[in-house]
């Protein structure tokens, strides 16, 4: 059976891309336009500003990623939107698109969960690669960690998804992306951490390990964070800058106590679980030492681990892609009604 190919669309954050994908996981093309000089200039996202850079990039994309693919619209058997949880100006900009064109072009139109997009990262491949195997095994357990959630996930099947636990306040990127400011190194704050953390000492600093200690999978960074601001404060009591040494030790340290949380949790919700593969997904899945670290635990626990290429671990359309067509094949797709609907966060009843 041809494998469905779809036009995925995401434009939730500051980030705009397209993809073409088919349900098997392969990336036919994927196109992304990142806004990270408005971010250096202005030191993080201005809503405002992300929805119009996205009204500017989108449709350039669109035509692109057609034309350099000699596709017409007929080759398409649908379209992938992300329409929650996002910043609501940014999610409109690319629900209006998508529906303008499904309408011209008579296409289906699927309305993707930003979150759904992440969960199914780990299956994407490029077309000279195998498809992975265990796509479609489950249970899985899903850790996915980026700028805007911290979210311990049980994957019963295909849209059947249960939040075991979240974070109660900040995301672990968004302590990342903070902890980059208060050391001095700015945007964009995870990759920035991940690098300077290579040289440093995980132990030069004992930060707090928060919610280690509780029953549940809940998590908390916001103490970490505090934590983190108030040993910089320390140190600059007597100097006026931190030296580079300090900045990885710093780094080292703090990722440390965000890595240690999330893989003890993680690790009770295998043993609990015993799911047949688990995965981390979302921006903050690009960390190197967060990478080796589920490494570690899958030979430890015995349960496979796969993860996104780390162009798929931040934002992209190939997901989005991915979660439509493999909506689109298994009738899962929401009414038409649904996928207008934007908004900017992410109920537990409909994440499905
Ligand atoms: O998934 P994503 O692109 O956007 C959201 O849906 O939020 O995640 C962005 C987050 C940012 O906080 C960024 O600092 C973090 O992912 N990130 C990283 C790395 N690359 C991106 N954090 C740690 N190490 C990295 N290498
Ligand atoms: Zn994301």
């Amino acid at each position: 059976m041809p494998k469905t190919l779809v036009l995925g669309i995401e434009t939730s954050c500051d980030d705009t891309s397209v993809a073409l994908v088919k349900s098997s996981g392969e990336v036919v093309s994927l196109k992304k336009w990142t806004a990270d000089d408005d971010h250096i200039v202005f030191g993080g996202i201005i809503p405002e500003r992300a929805s119009r850079n996205h009204l500017k990039s989108l449709t350039p994309l669109i035509e692109k990623i057609l034309q350099e693919n000699n596709l017409e619209p007929k080759d398409l058997k649908g379209l992938a939107v992300t329409n929650r949880p996002g910043l609501i100006g940014s999610l409109i900009v690319g629900v209006t698109t998508a529906q303008t064109l499904a309408e011209l072009l008579d296409l289906p139109l699927v309305g993707v969960n930003h979150l759904e997009g992440h969960l199914l990262s780990p299956w994407l491949f490029e077309n000279k690669e195998k498809p992975k195997d265990l796509m479609h095994s489950y249970p899985q357990i899903s850790l996915i960690v980026s700028g805007g959630h911290t979210q311990l996930v049980l994957i019963e099947s295909l849209g059947s998804y249960k939040i075991l636990g979240r974070t109660l306040d900040d995301a672990v990127g968004e302590a990342l992306d903070k902890f980059s400011n208060i050391v001095g190194m700015g945007f964009p704050g995870g990759p920035k951490v991940d690098e300077a953390a290579k040289s440093g000492d995980k132990k030069a600093y004992d930060f707090p390990r928060p919610m280690m200690r509780t029953e549940d999978y809940q998590f908390s960074f916001s103490g970490l964070k505090a934590a983190g601001a108030r040993t910089v404060e320390g140190i600059l009591k007597t100097k006026k800058d931190l030296t580079g040494n300090e900045v990885n030790n710093l780094c080292a340290s703090y990722l440390e106590s965000a890595v240690e949380v999330l893989s003890f949790k993680l690790k009770k919700a295998l043993e609990e679980f015993k799911p047949k593969v688990f995965t981390v997904v979302g921006g903050v899945s690009a960390n190197s030492q967060l990478r080796s670290r589920m490494e570690n635990l899958s030979k430890e626990t015995g349960i496979p681990y796969e993860s996104a290429k780390l162009k798929y671990c931040t934002d992209n359309g190939a997901m989005i892609g991915l979660a439509g067509a493999l909506r689109i094949e298994n009738d899962l797709v929401p009414e038409e009604q649904s996928v207008l609907k934007t908004y900017a966060r992410s109920q537990p009843e409909d994440f499905r």
